[in-house]
């Protein structure tokens, strides 16, 4: 039998290389050559190596009916704010990939949801980075965690991909956690495991027997410095969904979005919060996100940001006070610098409020990142309000895009948000113009433009503000 040999393909422009080059050959690309094991075809044409384990069948083309009976059946993880995230739960046979920083939670999440699915369904964990004891240990710290679940949940602490094929093809569970996939290496490589071409190797392979098998994998999957999910792009590509567990060092909620779901709406977000006692979900998120309305400070505005079809009422505070130096500072937590930088530029050029030589300082109370731009509005009226010392009424939310002319934009799911608002008790919302709003039980302020929502939101402080 002829010898398998190694190659180094660029996983840019799939140049194929006999020897690593630190720059591609063919598209000069950096860093970007893959080790490969290719074995030979029949025909003398190499092709990628099958790992063992998932044994080839021939396939039959499906009626699209059919396969839409098969998406029918979704699994329901037992969280409903996971299962938000999922579009409805987890379909039979899907690779789902988890990735997030260190220590945010991945593992206590996939843990806690091992716990919940094993109710319905035999699951396996596989811990490549921890003991058995260790998983044991934090089970025990979960308030999940019971002894029954503990007799139907699998462990496995292995790294090595063959032995996790072989445990999977002999146990088939329902639903497998491979934690994480950086940490599975494929003998058949030399290079280390969490390297690009060992972790394109092992999700490959596993997405095959899952397929297969109709086994569904929920993969732990780490994160670069630059924010990224290590290994290259492919693996993003290769799986089904891919969420985010993300959550700010110094506050306890932890959000899991949706970045990419073949079969469900991306960008959706689920909230949970670490307790002592492991992650609990939060069903009334925009409480979270409010600090004390009853004692109502100047240069605070409220809006409804929406996270995939999630409403969340939160509040922007601005600081807005004399530079010492010669250019400005301008410093944003929770939304973007550039979105915000240009709405102090159009607020200086159409309402004359100088703050060319003033500091400002705006942040999301919370931790959280608002990066639409349904929230300009609510960023210019608390920096106005917070020039003026005003306070904006805090019964009053605010929504809407700001057009470099100082216009207000219409937003997405306007409604959506204002029964949001409605629910938790505002009585006044600022909005775009053009849509018919059903009664919602609050008053709805329709604005074209900048003034007319200044005078909405602060009506003493106009004639101080407006220098035209
Ligand atoms: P972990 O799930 O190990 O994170 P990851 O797998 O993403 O690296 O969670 C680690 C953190 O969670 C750790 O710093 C402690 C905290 N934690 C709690 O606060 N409560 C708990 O019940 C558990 C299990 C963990
Ligand atoms: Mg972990």
């Amino acid at each position: 039998m002829a010898k398998s040999r190694t190659l180094f393909i660029c996983h840019q422009c799939g140049y194929e290389a006999p020897q690593y080059f630190g720059r591609c050959p063919g598209c000069q690309a950096w860093n970007s050559l893959v080790e490969q094991v290719v074995a030979p075809g029949p025909a003398g044409r190499p092709t990628l190596a099958k790992p063992t384990g998932a044994a080839a069948q021939p396939r039959q083309a499906l009626r699209l009916g059919q396969v839409a009976e098969q998406l029918g059946q979704r699994q329901s993880t037992g969280y409903p704010e996971f299962d938000r995230v999922l579009g409805g739960g987890l379909v039979p046979g899907s690779l789902v990939l988890v990735g997030g920083d260190a220590g945010i939670g991945k593992s206590t999440l996939l843990l806690q949801t091992a716990h919940r699915l094993v109710e319905h369904c035999a699951v396996l964990y596989v811990c490549a980075e921890e003991s058995a004891g260790q998983v044991k240990l934090r089970a025990q710290r979960l308030a999940v965690a019971s002894p029954e679940c503990w007799e139907r949940l699998y462990l496995l602490p292995e790294t090595n991909l063959e032995a996790v094929l072989m445990e999977l093809e002999a146990l088939r569970p329902a639903v497998a956690v491979i934690d994480s996939i950086q940490a599975l290496y494929y003998p058949g490589l030399t290079s280390a495991p969490g390297s690009v071409a060992q972790v394109r190797e092992c999700t490959a392979a596993l997405m095959r027997l899952a397929k297969q098998s109709q086994i569904t994998l929920l993969l732990v999957g780490h994160i670069t410095k630059e924010g990224a999910i290590a290994g290259p792009k492919v693996l993003e590509h290769l799986v089904d969904t891919v969420l985010h567990f993300e959550g700010d060092t110094f506050a306890s909620h932890r959000l899991l979005r949706s970045g990419k779901n073949r079969f469900g709406a991306s960008h959706e977000l689920g909230i949970f919060e670490m307790t002592g006692t492991g992650l609990e979900e939060v069903s009334d998120p925009s409480t979270l996100f409010l600090s004390h309305r009853e004692a109502p400070a100047p240069g605070v505005a409220t809006l409804v940001a929406c996270e995939g079809t999630r409403p969340l009422v939160v509040e922007v505070q601005a600081l807005v006070s004399p530079t010492s130096y010669s250019t400005p500072r301008r410093a944003a937590t929770g939304v973007d610098y550039n979105r915000l930088v240009q709405i102090l530029a159009v607020l200086e050029k159409h309402l004359g409020v100088p703050l060319s030589r003033l500091d400002s300082y705006v942040a999301v109370a919370g931790g959280l990142q608002v990066g639409e731009p349904a929230a300009d509005l609510g960023v210019a009226l608390a920096v106005l309000a917070s020039f003026r010392n005003r306070v904006v009424d805090p019964q009053t939310v605010v929504i809407g895009e700001i057009g470099l002319g100082g216009q207000v934009r219409p937003v997405q799911q306007l409604e959506l948000r204002l029964r949001e608002a409605a629910k938790l008790g505002f009585r006044r919302a600022i909005v775009p113009p053009g849509e018919s709003i059903p009664p919602l039980g609050l008053e709805v302020i329709p604005v074209t433009k900048l003034l007319p929502a200044l005078c909405a939101a602060l009506p003493d402080s106009v004639e101080e503000s407006v220098a035209e």
